[in-house]
């Protein structure tokens, strides 16, 4: 994000469509929303991050050289003096930690999942800070319910302005669904996304969701909300090509649609193909010799030259 504001340019008569030369699956209108938003604050706050890594002595970057290698090539040429290295992705690195593993909650979803088959089911998550309306939830449930996929949706208490939880859901709505469906507060996500009967992932696109996704070759489908997961959706669905980028209106018909073409049709299956690439890439970067590996060791021998 901080790159791709440095780097670009707009200009007033460029249309919503025009490619940034610079970022090649981008277009004007995946990050026109920098121009919208408070020009002072964005400024200040880039300019902040900026002054932050000019000054530190290296930066870690979570991610790994075959995912980025050209945003890394760019972050190399505008930071010439700084260190960059990419050990990523941190969580395989420090699993998260085994307390919360136990809880009742956890036990829930994967337990469900322990009842269906391989690759069938939709996980939808919308991370921990976004807040949706209550007729989008409703088009969301109604979308899912209609593709007849089973599906682990994830609603945060305070997910649904104005509601408590589920209120908003029609009576019976879960009966109806005869188990297809399983509705949680909280679930362990890399577990979830690891566990054999994950088909896909329907995500907000935050980067850690976009790369957990992608450690456990789960094509997506991609909601963003905020700015950088516009950019992050972009990627996945037009430089990875290993998820669809809903820029449909949020209505049932489009995400009935949107489901079944990742979780059934051949497009689904040809990303599915492109994002078990990408794993074994991370399965192989990771390892001794692969590229986060010896990023690791270059970064313990600069800590150690100070
Ligand atoms: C993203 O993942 C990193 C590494 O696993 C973690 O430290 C960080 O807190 C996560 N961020 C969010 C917003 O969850």
């Amino acid at each position: 994000m901080l790159l791709i504001f440095h780097l670009f340019s707009p200009s007033d008569h460029q249309s919503l469509e025009t490619p940034v030369t610079e970022f090649p699956p981008l277009r004007v209108k995946d990050i026109q929303v920098l121009e919208t938003m408070d020009q002072e604050n964005v400024y200040r706050f880039v300019s902040a991050i900026d002054t932050q890594i000019m000054a530190s002595s290296g930066v870690i970057w979570n991610s790994y050289r075959d995912l980025e290698q050209a945003g890394l090539g760019l972050a190399h040429q505008k930071y010439l003096s700084i260190p960059i290295f990419p050990i990523g992705p941190l969580h395989k690195c420090s699993p998260a930690s085994s307390g919360s593993l136990s809880s009742q909650a956890c036990q829930r979803s994967i337990s469900w999942l322990d009842k269906q088959t391989p690759k069938s089911v939709v996980y939808i998550s919308f991370g921990s800070v976004i807040a949706i309306n209550k007729d989008d939830f409703l088009e969301i449930a109604w979308g899912v319910a209609n593709s007849r996929i089973p599906f682990l949706w994830v609603v945060r208490p305070g997910l649904v302005s104005g509601a408590e939880w589920v209120e908003p859901l029609p009576k019976g709505f879960l009966e109806m669904l005869d188990g297809r469906g399983c509705i949680v507060k909280w679930a362990p996500q890399q577990q979830v996304l690891a566990h054999p009967a994950v088909g896909g992932f329907w995500t907000h696109s935050g980067w850690n969701s976009t790369l957990e996704s992608i450690c456990e070759g789960v094509p997506m489908i991609c909601q963003p909300y905020l700015p950088d997961q516009m950019v992050n959706a972009r990627y996945v669905s037009h430089f990875w090509r290993v998820g669809l980028h809903s820029e449909w209106k949020l209505e049932r018909m489009e995400i009935e649609r949107a489901i079944r073409r990742v979780m059934v049709e051949a497009e689904g299956q040809e990303m599915r193909a492109r994002i078990m690439h990408l794993k074994e890439k991370v399965d192989f970067c990771l390892r001794k010799g692969g590229s986060s590996h010896q990023s690791l060791e270059r970064l313990i021998d600069h800590i150690l030259s100070f």
